[in-house]
C-alpha cells in the first residue's frame, strides 16, 4: 500500500463515494450500529429527540434519515395528528427505512439531497439530522437549508459522533474506534472500508465549538451542546430566530 497520503474527497466525489458506501452497507446498517454502538445509539437518538420539544400533531423532518430510526422516534412524539418527513439521498437505505416504518401511517418518505432540500420555507416545527453531517459534503449549507425550512422558534438537531471530552476514556476510545471497529464491523459483514471511513471522517468532522458557530452564523440562537456517553456522541440544538 502506498504511503503517500490521500486527500479526502470533497463536492460531488464525497456525495457519489457517501451514496455508494450507505447503498453497499444498508441490509447490515442496523445490526452494526447495534453492535458498534453497545446498543446505545436509540438512546442517543431518544435523548435527542427529546430537545425538540414537540407536540401532538406537529411536523418534524429527519434529514439523511436512513433506515428510519430517527423518524420512528419523532413519529412518537408528534403523534398520529402529526406528521414525519424522512428524507435521503441513497435509495437502498431509504428502502430499509421505508419497510421499517411502514406500520407507523404518519412517516412520508421522500428523497432529496440534505444541501437542496425539496420543501417550502418555514414549513416544519424542527428538522433533525443524525449520524449524518459527517457524511454531507456541505455540513454548513445542509444545516442552513434546515433552518429555513423550520419555522421560526422551531429547533435544529444535529446528532453526530464526535471525539470524546474525558482525557481519561480517550486512550480507550482511540484503540476500539480507530484499531479494532472496522476488524468488528467486517466480522459481522459489514464492508471493512465503510467502517474505516467511519472513523475518518470523525477525525474531519467539526469541533463542537465550530459546529456551534455554524449553527449560529445559519441562524440559530441558544445553540446547546450536550454531551453524550463521554463526549463519543454529542447533540447540537439551536432555535431559530
Ligand atoms: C450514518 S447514516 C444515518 C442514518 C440515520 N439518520 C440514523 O440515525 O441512523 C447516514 C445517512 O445519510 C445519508 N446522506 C448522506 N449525505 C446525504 C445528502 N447529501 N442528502 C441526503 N442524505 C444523505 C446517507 O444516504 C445515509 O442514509
Amino acid at each position: 500500500m502506498s504511503r503517500i497520503e490521500q486527500r479526502p474527497l470533497s463536492g460531488e466525489a464525497k456525495d457519489r463515494y457517501v451514496q455508494g458506501l450507505f447503498a453497499a452497507i444498508a441490509p447490515k446498517y442496523d445490526l452494526l450500529n447495534s453492535i458498534i454502538s453497545f446498543n446505545r445509539h436509540k438512546a442517543w437518538r431518544r435523548f435527542a429527540v427529546g430537545k425538540a420539544l414537540l407536540k401532538e400533531g406537529d411536523a418534524a423532518l429527519d434529514v439523511a434519515a436512513g433506515t428510519g430510526d430517527f423518524s420512528i422516534e419523532l413519529a412518537k412524539s408528534v403523534g398520529q395528528n402529526g406528521e414525519v418527513v424522512a428524507v435521503d439521498f441513497c435509495a437502498p437505505m431509504a428502502g430499509v427505512g421505508r419497510r421499517k416504518t411502514s406500520a407507523h401511517s404518519n412517516i412520508h418518505w421522500s428523497m432529496g439531497d440534505a444541501m437542496s432540500l425539496p420543501f417550502a420555507s418555514n414549513t416544519f416545527d424542527c428538522a433533525t439530522i443524525g449520524f449524518a453531517l459527517r457524511n454531507v459534503s456541505d455540513a454548513p449549507r445542509a444545516i442552513s437549508e434546515m433552518v429555513r425550512v423550520v419555522k421560526p422558534g422551531g429547533r435544529v438537531i444535529s446528532l453526530e459522533i464526535n471525539r470524546p471530552v474525558s482525557a481519561l476514556f480517550k486512550p480507550f476510545w482511540s484503540v476500539y474506534f480507530y484499531g479494532l471497529l472496522p476488524g468488528i464491523a467486517g466480522l459481522f459483514g459489514g464492508k471493512r472500508d465503510a467502517y474505516t471511513y467511519l472513523p475518518a471522517s470523525v477525525k474531519r468532522f467539526y469541533t463542537r465549538q465550530e459546529l456551534t458557530q455554524i449553527m449560529m452564523d445559519a441562524g440559530l440562537r441558544d445553540v446547546k451542546v450536550y454531551d453524550l456517553t463521554m463526549g463519543v456522541v454529542c447533540a447540537h440544538v439551536g432555535v431559530k430566530i
